[in-house]
């Protein structure tokens, strides 16, 4: 089963919650990495507890208010490839492009609904490869 690493602050907590739920009616093993409650924290913790479990083969997802501060925040750490995602378009080419390998989701930007449709396509879509392998390896110096 694929693992799936989850993470918010407080201005994502109740829509991490409910990508959960999402997650795990689509069979994947959601590993958690807090918060446990909905009380007032510093994104950036979150992100690194996540960003420092993911990789190629195991993705995460972050969700703060907007989604930028978490993006930011974990693309800090090696390896990752952080993508904030408004609508299924941004998802699909930031897997089949960028091979993103954590998305992240802004609570108070987008809607449930929408973030289920986004997470779906997140999960399933492939990487190409090919010219986008080349561009995307140019990102370590
Ligand atoms: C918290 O108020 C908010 O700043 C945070 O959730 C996030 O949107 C930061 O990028």
């Amino acid at each position: 089963m694929t693992k799936v690493i989850i993470g918010s602050d407080h201005g994502g907590y109740a829509l991490k919650e409910f990508v959960k739920k999402v997650l795990t009616a689509m069979d994947y093993e959601v590993i958690d990495a807090g918060p446990e409650a909905p009380e007032s924290c510093d994104y950036p913790v979150y992100a690194f507890k996540v960003a420092e479990q993911v990789d190629d083969e195991t993705p995460g997802i972050l969700v703060c208010g907007t989604g930028l501060g978490m993006s930011m925040a974990a693309n800090k750490v090696k390896g990752i490839r952080a993508a904030v995602c408004t609508n299924e378009y941004m998802a699909r080419m930031s897997r089949a492009h960028n091979n993103a390998n954590i998305l992240c989701l802004g609570e108070r930007v987008t809607g449930p609904g929408l973030a289920e449709d986004i997470v779906k396509t997140f999960m399933t879509t492939e990487f190409e490869g090919d010219r986008h392998l080349r561009r995307i390896s140019l990102f370590d110096k």
